[in-house]
């Protein structure tokens, strides 16, 4: 914790290494994430993200590290324990696992998956706890103020919309707390120098302004403790043990204490790349730098801030009923489908909007299209023309060139838009060069050279086809090495298909032509991304119509006027001796009883209708129904269809009453 500055300044040339094509090292973190919800695609998104973005690293050789986890101390937390009947820790240990096994399902390569009930991270957070205690930066003091449970901090008036919290959308309600202070004002000035002197250190440029704009006011001293007899579930605090501390001090922590207890600070701490989501700038961005600054350890490089996946436009809520559970969709579509719609059709930093339709369409003019075509015309050819094996190239011409240098520059484009936070971009760089290839497989039309090739065995229409069947497989190569951090298990099935499935698969390959040895022999397999059907996708999701109502003519009060309904209750009911679908029942009103046949026989048992309250229409002109004259007609609801509901009241009334 006493790193000077100097190591604050190495940390920031080593990240810039990186971007430079050297090895470097890289550290990445997602936000650990609450255990009171079960993981949804917004928590996916950051965990794949981190996934893509560090096995992108490992390809270039970086010395990676990749933590996530989940943030499990907290009143919040306790709450949700509590509403389950479960222990805080049978509870935590219980959804914790749950977002451990979905990210084991969906691939996801962490080198850590930190819990923050864990000992070595508690012994951490007590330990900067302490140094700032002892450094002056924490205080005892009384605090009044508007507090959201659901963030788990005090919201300011001006904060709120409509009278809710901006981060939770729950209302605030007024407390007054004695509790430990730590002096986050003291450091505003030091904060907004730096961030002004150091203008990626929260990126993209609009989550900047934001924290700066934060930091034109005062930020106010930050309450860290809350009491222990109110909140038990969290850490105590090493000099009171009467309060616990704050969760988002004790969450925060996970990024470093995560590398103490490994001893692996100077390794990685330097290179820390954070991503998170818009939602939790604020406590990145603000209280991390002071929290780290007042504990002397050096902050972090980057805060890379993303935007948020919307459903139908709207932010995704329990209440709304639009949680998209990612689970689902890995099934629905596969890892890799899923994985590559999340990352090109989400602009770095800006909201994104998710639809299966989505999905699909991406799948289908991407994968399968683009990328699948190209694969399935270059092994088709192969097979048909060299028997299934890679030949050598002969001397390349311009346009065999022009493809050559489309992928072979393609690595170094890539990899300084990853760096860059435009992974859309990135990914559709491969794209377009994919695209290219399957140009230039009508451009040099291999079938043409085969039919010429197949006239004059050894005339120079065979080599030209060795050249371009020999370019095509390289072109699928490159593509396979660069896209698989994203589509890591279809990348590896190409390379098989491709006949090199064990040959090294960093990016320094992708940017060098002729990887592929002569002779290689393919194995065409199925195709890597099936189709989607969007019509039958379309019906599927389609909301079930409702037909438009048919309406009768008009009537006027007057024409209503003539009817009379009435309450009566039934006191007996017996099926009809000669009509399978109706009922007999005898009803009463005030003084009077009647019997009235009824067609309600599939829908009701006699036993269900004795004692019932029903509504009559008493005037109707009375009709012999197989032998039996009915006295009028019970008022009975029927769906599309044709079941039946009777009416009834929705509270008791004398029978004989009227009904208007
Ligand atoms: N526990 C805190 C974080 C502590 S980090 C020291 C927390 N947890 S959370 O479970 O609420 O997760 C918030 C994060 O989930 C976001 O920052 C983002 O990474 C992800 N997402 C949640 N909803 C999202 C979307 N709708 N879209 C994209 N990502 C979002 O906050």
């Amino acid at each position: 914790m006493d790193h000077s500055e100097d190591a604050d300044r190495d940390a920031r040339e080593a990240s810039s290494e990186a971007a430079d094509g050297e090895r470097g090292t890289f550290y990445a973190t997602t936000p650990i994430f609450y255990v009171n919800a079960e993981p949804h695609l917004g928590h996916a998104y950051t965990t794949t993200l981190v996934d893509v973005v560090t096995r992108h690293h490992r390809q270039r050789g970086d010395d990676t590290y990749f933590l996530t986890g989940t943030d499990e101390h907290g009143e919040k937390i306790a709450k949700a324990a509590a509403k389950a009947g479960m222990s805080p820790q049978a509870y935590v240990d219980d959804v914790s696992g749950r977002f451990r096994a979905t990210w084991d399902r969906l691939g996801i390569r962490y080198d850590e998956f930190i819990r923050t009930t864990e000992e070595h991270h508690k012994k951490v957070v007590r330990e900067v706890l302490q140094h700032v205690y002892d450094a002056g930066d924490i205080f005892y003091g009384e605090y009044s103020g508007l507090y959201c449970v659901g963030a788990e901090r005090f919201v300011t008036e001006k904060e709120l919309v409509d009278g809710k919290c901006p981060d939770s959308d729950d209302p605030p309600e007024y407390r007054t707390e004695a509790n430990y202070f730590f002096r986050m004002e003291k450091y505003r000035p030091w904060l907004r120098e730096y961030i002004e002197t150091h203008p990626d250190l929260i990126r993209p440029e609009r989550y900047r302004n934001e924290v700066l704009a934060m930091l034109r006011e005062p930020i106010g001293d930050l309450s860290i403790s809350r009491p222990r007899a109110r909140v038990p579930w969290g850490i105590p605090l090493p000099w009171d043990q009467d309060h616990v501390t704050y969760v988002w001090f004790d969450a925060l922590i996970n990024y470093y204490s995560a590398l103490a207890a490994k001893g692996t600070v100077e390794r990685y701490w330097p290179h820390v790349e954070h991503f998170i989501a818009k939602d939790i700038v604020k406590p990145h961005g603000l209280f991390w730098p002071i929290m780290l600054k007042a504990a002397g350890i050096p902050l972090y490089p980057h805060l890379n801030v993303h935007g948020y996946w919307l459903v139908n436009e709207r932010k995704m809520s329990k209440s709304i009923g639009n949680v998209v559970r990612p689970l689902d969709l890995q099934e629905k579509y596969g890892n890799d489908a899923f994985r590559y719609f999340l990352m090109r059709d989400m602009t770095f930093g800006l909201d994104a909007s998710f639809s299966e339709q989505g999905i699909a369409e991406r799948i289908n003019s991407d994968l399968a299209n683009d990328l699948g075509n190209l694969l399935n015309r270059t092994l088709g050819m192969l097979t048909r023309y060299r028997d299934g094996f890679v030949p050598a190239a002969g001397p390349l011409e311009p346009i065999d060139e022009a493809l050559r240098d489309a992928f072979t520059a393609l690595p170094a484009t890539f990899a300084r838009q990853f760096d860059e936070l435009h992974f859309d971009h990135a990914i559709e760089s491969v794209m377009e060069a994919v695209r290219k290839a399957n140009k230039y497989i009508s451009d040099t039309a291999p079938w043409q050279l085969a039919k010429e090739a197949t006239a004059e065995p050894d005339g120079p229409a065979a080599e030209r086809l060795d050249t371009v069947l020999n370019s095509c497989i390289e072109a699928l190569r490159c593509a396979a090495v660069l896209l698989d951090p994203i589509i890591p298990g279809k990348a590896q099935e190409l390379r098989e298909q491709l006949g090199i499935g064990q040959a090294p698969n960093g990016i320094d390959g992708a940017a060098q032509w002729g990887q592929v040895p002569a002779g290689t022999r393919t194995r065409p397999g199925d195709p890597l991304f099936p189709r989607i059907d969007l019509k039958a996708l379309e019906d599927e999701l389609a909301e079930p119509e409702v037909a438009p109502l048919e309406h009768k003519p008009e009537i006027t009060i007057d024409d209503f006027a003539k009817l009379e309904l009435r309450v009566v209750q039934v006191e007996k009911a017996e099926k009809h001796p000669k009509a399978d679908k109706l009922l007999v029942l005898t009803v009463r009103m005030g003084s009077e009883t009647r019997t009235v046949v009824s067609g309600i026989r599939a829908h009701y048992t006699p036993e269900q209708l004795v004692g019932k309250k029903l509504i009559l229409v008493t005037n109707l002109k009375p009709v012999t129904l197989r032998g039996i004259r009915s006295e009028g007609m019970i008022l009975a609801a029927e769906d599309a269809d044709g079941k039946l509901s009777l009416a009834t009241l929705d509270r008791d009334l004398d029978d004989g009453s009227e009904v208007r």
